[in-house]
């Protein structure tokens, strides 16, 4: 059994220590935001938060979160209301939005370490979270106008 908060509610799993946390997350807990893409760590598509910092979840082992707290990006706000969020809907920044919430999710953490990141610093953060639809541009923009917000 492995315990710890996801979106700021207790969870209790039981599954092998080793299963990536994604799994556990979308089929065990039903919480599907986060997505898969490539399962080795190079994508970024499976980002979400371990105690506030950005992780690859199809590489993160479930005994690795018992006792932390886990955000997804169904947790990241109760209504859509995070200013990444908001600048994201603002500036239509999803193609077929795939990527988008392990971009979100990175996003919002570079915001939270960094409220006001430089271009360079932008690129550097996201530079793990590829996006076939080639949203970059608007990326960029988006997080420069939450981080005005
Ligand atoms: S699915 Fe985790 S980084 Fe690609
Ligand atoms: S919006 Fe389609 S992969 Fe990023």
């Amino acid at each position: 059994m492995t315990a710890f908060t996801l979106n700021g509610r207790e969870v209790e799993v039981t599954a092998e220590p080793d299963t990536p946390l994604l799994w556990v997350i979308r089929e065990q807990l039903k919480l599907t935001g986060t997505k898969y893409g490539c399962g080795v760590a190079q994508c970024g598509a499976c980002t979400l938060h371990v105690d506030d910092e950005p992780v690859r979840a199809c590489v993160f082992p479930l005994s690795a979160a018992e006792g932390r707290s886990v955000t997804t990006i169904e947790g990241l706000s109760e209504d859509g209301s995070h200013p990444v969020q908001q600048a994201w809907v603002e500036l239509d920044v999803p193609q077929c939005g795939y990527c988008q919430s392990g971009q979100i999710m990175s996003a919002a953490a570079l915001l939270a370490r960094n409220p006001s990141p430089s271009d360079a610093e932008i690129d550097t953060a996201m530079a793990g979270n590829l996006c076939r639809c080639g949203t970059y541009v608007r990326i960029r923009a988006a997080i420069h106008r939450a981080a005005e917000a």
